[in-house]
C-alpha cells in the first residue's frame, strides 16, 4: 500500500503554522501599549482593537487584515518586516 500518510500530516503541519501566524496580538501588544510607544518614541502611533473596530466598521478585524506584517514577533522590526511601503495594503 502507498503511504499516503506523511503528505496527510506535512498538510496539516501547514496548515496548524497559518493558523498559528494568523494573530496580531504582537501588533497590539506593542501599539496598544502607551508606555512602550512612548519609550520607543512614537507615542501617536496608539492604536487599539477597538479604535480599528470604531474606524473601520468591521468588527473583529485584524491589524494584519490590512497592514500584513509578523503578528507574532515582539519586536518592532521583525514584526512590521512585509508591511506595504505605505503602512497598509489596498485591496
Ligand atoms: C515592539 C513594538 C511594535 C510592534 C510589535 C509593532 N509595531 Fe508597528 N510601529 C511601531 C513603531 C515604534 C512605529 C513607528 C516607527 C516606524 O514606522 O518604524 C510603528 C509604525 C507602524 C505603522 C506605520 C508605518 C508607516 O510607515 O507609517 C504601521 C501601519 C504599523 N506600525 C503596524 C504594525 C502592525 C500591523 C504590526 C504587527 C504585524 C506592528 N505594527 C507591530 C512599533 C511596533
Ligand atoms: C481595515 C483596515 C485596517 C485595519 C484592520 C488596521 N489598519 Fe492600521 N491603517 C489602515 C490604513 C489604510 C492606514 C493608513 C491611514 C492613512 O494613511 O491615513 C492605517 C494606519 C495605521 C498606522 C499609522 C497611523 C499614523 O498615524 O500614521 C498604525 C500605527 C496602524 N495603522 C496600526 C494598526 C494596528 C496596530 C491595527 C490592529 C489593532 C490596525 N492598524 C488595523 C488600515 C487598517
Amino acid at each position: 500500500m502507498p503511504c499516503w500518510c506523511s503528505s496527510f500530516f506535512v498538510v496539516l503541519a501547514a496548515f496548524g503554522y497559518k493558523a498559528w501566524q494568523n494573530t496580531s496580538a504582537g501588533c497590539i501588544g506593542c501599539h496598544s501599549d502607551r508606555k512602550k510607544l512612548e519609550k520607543l518614541g512614537y507615542p501617536g502611533l496608539y492604536v487599539t482593537q477597538e479604535i480599528v473596530e470604531k474606524q473601520s466598521h468591521h468588527q473583529n478585524v485584524t491589524c494584519r487584515d490590512c497592514h500584513l506584517g509578523n503578528g507574532r514577533a515582539t519586536d518592532m522590526k521583525p514584526a512590521m518586516r512585509g508591511l506595504p511601503p505605505d503602512g497598509a495594503k489596498r485591496t
